[in-house]
């Protein structure tokens, strides 16, 4: 413990993809040393027991330093980035040490909320050639669109979580992020007179989602006297002609932007925005009968103590 705490344990750098995304960089050996202090942590006992998630949170900070954490809360609530990539280095290949390095992670930024689809606080899920699912995020060749996470859910969605686990003969595929003060139509959307309206944001009779809510939100909301968005064109419900037109014009908007960024994810890295102006997406794969991919998410809220 003592030999990696003198000096800085990490790096941020800008990212290669994105001019608003960072790039933290850990001491190797510091990384090693948590995936070796939390070795006899099993994935079982962190989904039952959440303080050991933070526990997990308190290794990962003792080998980097307090400035860590205060380093990966800045930049998230950072209206100019509000995002970062950082990895596992090949230190492990381990999925549970995947698991627990991204619990980790999240658990320095705020709490994930429960997912309706895996009903735990994270999910694992993949995309292949085939598919059985009733939405588009397991659906390999089609491009998932931009959206923002949690629009039909009761629950305050900050940030948004992404790390590849396993990837096989996946081509395209590419995470695509749009920060939404590089959206060219922003303004044009904001001040329309349907801004202010509240939508229905729902998922009803999707087995999937396995959430039978739906939530009256605007499109639009202020935090920080910044603006942000909430937008999913698959749980957004009009109930006229004008309101859908107004959803689609958003949507064909954010799909014709050039300012959307296709960024590369490798195996045990993962990314991590804040959901409030950044909107994420997917593009289509090549086709491949073989095409394997698989990711953990989380999303949560940042903690107010
Ligand atoms: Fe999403």
């Amino acid at each position: 413990m003592s030999s990696v705490n003198t000096k800085s344990q990490f790096e941020v750098k800008p990212h290669s993809d994105h001019p608003r995304l960072l790039n933290i960089e850990m001491n190797k050996e510091a990384l090693k040393q948590f995936f070796e202090e939390t070795k006899d942590i099993g994935v079982e006992r962190i989904e039952y027991v959440p303080f050991m998630r933070f526990y997990l949170a308190e290794q990962l900070r003792e080998v980097l330093g307090e400035e860590f954490q205060n380093k990966v809360q800045e930049i998230m609530h950072d209206r100019n980035t509000g995002g970062f990539t950082i990895g596992v280095q090949k230190q492990t290949a381990e999925i549970d040490n995947y698991i627990k390095f991204s619990t980790a992670l999240s658990h320095l930024i705020g709490v994930p909320n429960f997912d309706g689809m895996s009903g735990k606080y994270y999910a694992r899920f993949d995309v292949k050639h085939t598919f059985d699912s009733d939405t588009y995020l397991r659906q390999a060749y089609r491009r998932f669109n931009l959206h923002t996470d949690g629009t039909f859910v009761n629950e305050k969605t900050d940030w948004v979580l992404m790390m590849k686990f396993q990837e096989e003969n996946a081509e395209g595929g590419e995470s695509i992020l749009l920060h939404i003060d590089d959206w060219d139509d922003l303004d044009k959307f904001r001040n329309h007179p349907l801004a202010n309206l509240k939508y229905e944001f729902s998922q009803k009779g999707r087995a999937s989602k396995n959430i039978d809510q739906e939530v009256y939100d605007t499109t639009f909301f202020e935090s920080n006297n910044k603006t942000c968005i909430r937008f999913n064109d698959q749980c957004s419900v009009p109930k006229t002609i004008e309101q859908a037109r107004y959803h689609k014009q958003i949507s064909d908007s954010l799909e014709a932007t050039s300012k959307a960024v296709a960024i590369e994810l490798p195996i045990g890295d993962m990314v991590i925005v804040n959901n409030n102006f950044w909107l994420h997406g997917r593009g289509s794969f090549e086709k491949n009968p073989k095409l394997y991919r698989e990711l953990l998410r989380q999303r949560g809220y940042f903690a107010e103590v």
